[in-house]
């Protein structure tokens, strides 16, 4: 066995993955014969954690896509199995990747149906820890939504918004003030993603349900989010979503709630209009920081 089989390919353990990263790949192939029996029992014991609470909490359209699937309860599952299911329903596939992909490369993915994909995954000794998106986060949480038509147009849409952020500034020529303005479009396309797309929650019937890939990946979030006191649930609200800073590292304590992947739709169009009406250009400061190298490739795409 040699030393890559050993180690697998476990979040932030991988040398293929520090590899393809030294060489600056991001989108790569998905080397299935590295994952080792602890990347398997990971899986295993997530989707086991998992499934109750989906039966649960979980919206419809996503029990239906995990349905769609035929996700293996008890093998991390190829990219091109899952594509097999994937595509003909809404024409998405899974892409692989190597770990970060600058935000405009990631929404540009969207556009044209790829979602870039994280192939690794959770050391099976800290199951609740996620340092990064993982492939059960992707695939186990994100993809069964993609299923949907509703919300995969939506996801095509942030596509169509970056395009949009990185072309209204070119005409500026004071580079302070262009910076300013995509950081703050960039901001507001992530802060509407992460309270919709990665947090959202949904009215059905007269109760709630979770859309939300972050939620749907963790065990003890997605419980609470639906669950506990603490948490402050509102009917979205597009101001205040695109002025709201959020931290990753800790359970959600402030989740918006739609009616449904209509209402979702209807919400993306606002957003497109107040991004080309210039009410995105100075959005509160805050989380999340936009690197430079965000700012760059937006800059980069500009025409
Ligand atoms: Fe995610």
């Amino acid at each position: 066995m040699d030393k890559n089989t050993r180690i697998g390919l476990t979040t932030t353990k991988a040398p293929f993955i520090e590899h393809a990263q030294s060489e600056g790949r991001i989108f790569i192939e998905q080397p299935y014969h590295l994952y080792n029996e602890d990347n398997q029992r990971a899986w295993r014991e997530l989707y086991a954690r998992l499934k109750p609470k989906w039966e649960r909490f979980a919206n419809k359209q996503f029990q239906q896509g995990i349905h769609s699937l035929c996700l293996n309860p008890d093998r991390i599952p190829t990219l091109e199995e899952v594509n097999t299911f994937l595509q003909q329903l809404t024409g998405f596939k899974a892409k692989a990747v190597s770990g970060y992909v600058p935000t405009f490369l990631f929404f540009d993915s969207l556009k044209q149906r790829a979602f870039p994909t994280t192939i690794t995954i959770r050391s099976s000794q800290s199951l609740n820890y996620l340092p990064e998106p993982d492939i059960f986060h992707d695939i186990a949480g994100h993809v069964p939504m993609h299923t949907d038509k509703m919300f995969a147009d939506v996801l095509v849409k942030f596509g169509a918004l970056a395009e949009m952020a990185a072309n209204r500034h070119t005409h500026l020529s004071n580079n302070e003030e262009k910076k300013a303005k995509i950081k703050s479009n960039i901001q507001a396309l992530a802060r509407f993603f992460w309270f919709t797309i990665e947090f959202g929650l949904m009215r059905e019937k007269k109760s709630l349900r979770v859309y939300g890939s972050g939620l749907l990946s963790s065990a003890d979030e997605i419980e609470h989010a639906i669950l506990a006191q603490e948490v402050q649930r509102h009917r979205f609200q597009l101001e205040w979503v695109v002025n709201q800073s959020f931290e990753i590292d800790r359970f959600q304590p402030l989740l918006f709630i739609v009616d449904s992947f209509d209402h979702l739709y209807s919400e993306v169009e606002r957003l497109e209009q107040w991004l080309l009406t210039g009410k995105l250009d100075t959005v509160a400061p805050g989380e999340p920081a936009i690197s430079e190298e965000d700012f760059q490739v937006f800059l980069r795409r500009g025409k």
